[in-house]
C-alpha cells in the first residue's frame, strides 16, 4: 500500500532512462493492452517546429504488454511532467502490474488526432528520420539507443523499438 496522496506514474520512453524529477521509489512493471511506437512527433525534444524529431506514444493493441518503470511521486512533480511533456501529451489512467500486484496510476499517453502527431511509417523510413533529427535535448537517436539500452538491461524485449535501433546504428556506421 502506499501513502494516499502519493501517484504512480509508469514510462515507457524516456523516464525509463531519464529521471529529472524525485521520486520515492521506482519499480519495473507493465501495462496491458498497449504497445509503445515512434510515431509522435517531437518540436521541444528531439527535433524542432521546423524539422520535428520521431518519439514515443502509446498506441491501443488489445492482448500486447508494454514493460516499463513506474515511479512513486509527489502530486506536485507533475507540474514539471506535465510541462516537460507538454507537446500533444496528457495522462491518462492505468492499471500498472507489478510482479506483486496491481496499482492505479497515470501515464502519458499523444491521442492520434493531436497536433503534433505523425503516425506509422515504414521502419526503413522512421530510422532515417530519427537519425537526422535533433532538438534541445539532443540527438533523436540517443532517446532511441537509450531507451533501448534500459529495456535490455531489465531482461524486456520490445521488436519495434529493437528493429529500429539496428536500422539507425546500422544508418549511423555508414551515414544515412
Ligand atoms: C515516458 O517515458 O513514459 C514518456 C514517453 C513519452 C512522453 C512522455 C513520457
Amino acid at each position: 500500500m502506499k501513502p494516499a496522496d502519493l501517484r504512480w506514474v509508469f514510462g515507457y520512453g524516456s523516464l525509463i532512462w531519464k529521471q529529472d524529477f524525485p521520486f520515492i521509489e521506482s519499480r519495473d512493471g507493465f501495462i496491458q493492452g498497449w504497445s509503445r511506437r515512434f510515431w509522435q512527433g517531437s518540436h521541444d525534444h528531439r527535433g524542432t517546429p521546423v524539422s520535428p524529431g520521431r518519439v514515443l506514444t502509446l498506441i491501443k493493441t488489445p492482448g500486447q504488454r508494454c514493460a516499463g518503470r513506474a515511479f512513486l511521486v509527489e502530486p506536485d512533480v507533475f507540474g514539471h511532467l506535465d510541462h516537460r511533456e507538454k507537446n500533444g501529451y496528457e495522462r491518462i489512467a492505468v492499471d500498472i502490474h507489478f510482479k506483486d500486484g496491481i496499482e492505479e496510476g497515470v501515464v502519458y499517453r499523444a491521442e492520434p488526432n493531436n497536433h503534433a502527431f505523425l503516425g506509422d511509417a515504414a521502419l526503413d523510413e522512421i530510422a532515417e528520420h530519427i537519425v537526422v533529427s535533433e532538438g534541445p535535448s539532443g540527438l533523436n537517436a540517443e532517446y532511441l539507443v537509450e531507451l533501448a539500452k534500459a529495456l535490455r538491461d531489465m531482461g524486456e524485449s520490445d521488436g519495434h523499438v529493437f528493429s529500429l535501433e539496428a536500422r539507425v546504428l546500422a544508418l549511423l556506421k555508414t551515414g544515412p
